[in-house]
């Protein structure tokens, strides 16, 4: 047995290899065509048995799971959780982006009007293929927004478990993507300590306009709790945002995170206009201004975080 997803509604459908053993022999590929809503679509073969054997699903990379993470609010967290789902999914990776804030901003930014979101799967009143929706070629997104409210004191009301509320809600449908970005809100609450236990990896933006160090140490103290009961999650990425070359104290800034924290630091996001007009258009930088220094800075984290130097977008 295999499963096929359809394209365009993402209902999984059971594919008995068996079956269509004869097609995978002579070398032919197949169309399918969804039961749900009767689109049609290719099925590469090779994939569809890969599925099916065992030792081949093992081999195939891990799915990353990275949240985009600062108490300090303003900090450019929803600029680069956009702009780098955006990134990997123009460089061929499948990313389903995940907006855990009541502000709601992704959809706004991506143009996207969704009638669900994160709410509705966390709440179980609709599926997950009525919660997702495709947002741009190889992005998927789950909303977020003022109905996220409600959920947080739900999960407060838990007895037991409330910190895994949101892995319970992901588990069966993450498979999907090669990366999943967690984008939050600003502070701290449950819906924060649910995605500290759901992500793996966390990149942690720091505007270089003020003075973020204090902000910063006090996250990695918060962090550090979680990881007491939560060894998975680790720091992977500090992202300097908000760089602006003209006066001397941004670079300052940087030069200290830099001596702080070698291991994690990245290429700062330049001060860009193009970022805040961005959103207004419904695009993302990379299709609202694809020559700007904002591009190029975003692009740098893209192949930073897939390790992919040559990796086209
Ligand atoms: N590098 C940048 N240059 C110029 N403007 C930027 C840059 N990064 C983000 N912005 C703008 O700054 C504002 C705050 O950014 P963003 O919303 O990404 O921060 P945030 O950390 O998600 O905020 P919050 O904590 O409220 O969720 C937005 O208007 C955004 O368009
Ligand atoms: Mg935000």
């Amino acid at each position: 047995m295999a499963i096929i997803v359809c394209p365009k509604c993402e209902k999984k459908h059971n594919v008995n290899l068996d079956a269509i053993k004869g097609n995978a022999i002579s070398g032919k590929n197949i169309a399918a065509r969804c039961k749900a809503c009767g689109h049609k679509f290719p099925v590469e073969l090779d994939t569809l048995f890969d599925q099916g054997n065992e030792h081949t699903q093992k081999s195939r990379p891990a799915i990353r799971k990275i949240c985009v993470t600062l108490s300090k609010g303003g900090v450019g967290k929803t600029t680069t959780s956009v702009n780098l789902s955006a990134g990997l999914a123009l460089a061929g990776h499948k990313v389903l982006l995940v907006d855990t804030d009541t502000q709601g901003q992704s959809s706004y930014i991506l143009g996207q009007k969704p009638k669900a979101g994160l709410t509705e799967l966390l709440t179980k009143e609709l599926s997950p293929e009525e919660c997702i929706i495709q947002a741009r070629k190889n992005l998927w997104l789950l909303s977020g927004g003022k109905s996220l409210a409600g959920v947080k004191r739900i999960i407060d009301r838990k007895n037991f478990g409330a910190e895994w509320t949101l892995t319970e809600a992901l588990k069966d449908l993450d498979y999907r993507y090669d990366y999943v970005i967690i984008d939050t809100a600003p502070g701290w609450d449950q819906l924060i300590v649910n995605v500290l236990f759901y992500a793996t990896e966390v990149l942690v933006p720091v505007a270089l306009e003020v003075m973020p160090l204090q902000g910063l140490a006090e996250f990695m103290k918060s962090l550090g709790s979680i990881q007491k009961y939560r060894k998975e999650i680790k720091l992977k990425y500090i992202v300097p945002t908000f760089l602006d070359t003209r006066v001397k104290g941004p670079e300052t800034i940087y030069s200290q995170l830099k001596k702080l924290y070698p291991e994690y630091i990245c290429i700062p996001i330049r001060y860009s206009e193009s970022l805040s007009e961005a959103p207004s258009y419904g695009k993302s930088i990379f299709e609202f201004a694809p020559g700007s220094t904002a591009s190029v800075d975003y692009r740098e984290l893209v192949k930073k975080v897939t390790q992919d130097n040559t990796a086209l977008l």
